[in-house]
């Protein structure tokens, strides 16, 4: 009999991960794949990778209980076996609300597995702990709300919490403001990377070996470098020269933007604490920068490299 998943952000970086990485597997899964407009192109590009196996739902984060009615009306016969919940990016006012709902909709449902995307924090429960950091505190919140929620109940939960992802070095503006944003404010410090492709894998693991990853928070990165080597690394695996915005644009855009301007003070002041060396014994093929910068990024040979 085959098992559902529901997976939110499916038709973006993390969810469709997660999918691509059970797709290389063997399993019974099927997608429930959670995206607001089921005709976007994203919608439709990530439908045509499996057919078969993926199913578009249609529905919103803001209502969890319609969107597993939605969800559920697609398979009426296959339990939604398991829940990839993840947020929109930065900015959104609604991650807080979004998160714990889709908690409690998980656990009324008696959905068996939860994996929850958050974000490393060195040592969540460490007094590191950021709480100053708007999206850091909201993902901590949500972290004690799954935590609290399933105690007791048919459902278990893995947190995921990676570090910053290589993908923020895209080939247009957004890269070169993070590229710069890191420049300014990390200085001469290390900053953990991590590929969004071991993110998934890391879902998939979660789902595919439940006895081994539930009740567990696992912080993921497949790099730590400092701007300086970063921009070796480029120009060595790529041809390329890092791209580079306006100083004092960045400088603005990290004072008036207090969730992102505070983020990178905090890479600088206390910064990611994922155990590199002990994931890579886990997933071997984990990427470090130039691996990436090689085979997935906008800067590989054929796309932006030479
Ligand atoms: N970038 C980093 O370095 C980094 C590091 C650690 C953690 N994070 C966290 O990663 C999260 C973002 O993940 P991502 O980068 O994988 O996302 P993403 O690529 O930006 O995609 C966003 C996804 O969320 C879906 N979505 C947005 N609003 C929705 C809503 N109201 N209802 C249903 N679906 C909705 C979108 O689906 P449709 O558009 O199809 O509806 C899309 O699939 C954020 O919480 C961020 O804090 C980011």
């Amino acid at each position: 009999m085959s098992r559902a998943l529901l997976i939110c952000g499916a038709t973006g970086k993390q969810g469709g991960a997660v999918i691509a990485n059970l797709l290389k597997e063997k399993t019974n899964f099927e997608f429930l794949a959670v995206t607001r407009n089921a005709n976007s192109p994203s919608a439709q590009a990530l439908l045509a990778k499996s057919p078969e196996k993926i199913k578009l739902v249609q529905g919103d984060l803001d209502n969890p209980t319609a969107l597993f009615q939605a969800a559920q009306a697609l398979t009426p016969n296959v339990p939604i076996h398991g829940v990839f919940s993840v947020q929109a990016a930065i900015g959104s006012n609604a991650e807080l609300s979004q998160g714990k709902a889709l908690i409690d909709a998980a656990v009324a449902a008696k959905v068996t597995h939860f994996v929850y995307s958050s974000v490393d924090r060195h040592g969540a429960d460490s007094p590191n702990t950021p709480t100053d950091i708007p999206h850091f505190r909201n993902k901590h919140l949500i972290e004690q709300h799954l935590i609290a929620k399933t105690a007791g109940t048919a459902t278990t939960w893995t947190i995921l919490r990676p570090v910053a992802f290589m993908e923020n070095l895209t080939d247009n503006f957004f890269g070169r403001v993070f590229a710069t944003s890191w420049k300014m404010a990390v200085k001469d410090k290390p900053l953990q990377l991590v590929a969004v492709s071991d993110i998934g894998f890391f879902g998939a693991q979660a789902f595919l070996k439940p006895e081994e990853y539930a009740g567990r928070g696992v912080s993921l990165a497949g790099d730590e470098l400092t701007i300086e080597q970063a921009v070796k690394v480029m120009k060595e695996k790529t041809g390329c020269e890092m791209g580079w915005a306006n100083r004092l644009f960045c400088s603005v855009l990290m004072w008036s933007m207090k969730d992102f301007g505070l983020m990178f003070k905090w890479f600088y002041d206390v910064g990611y604490g994922a155990d590199i060396q002990a994931l890579r014994k886990v997933n071997p093929g984990m990427k470090d920068f130039g691996t990436w910068l090689e085979t997935e990024s906008d800067f590989r040979k054929g796309k932006g490299g030479k």
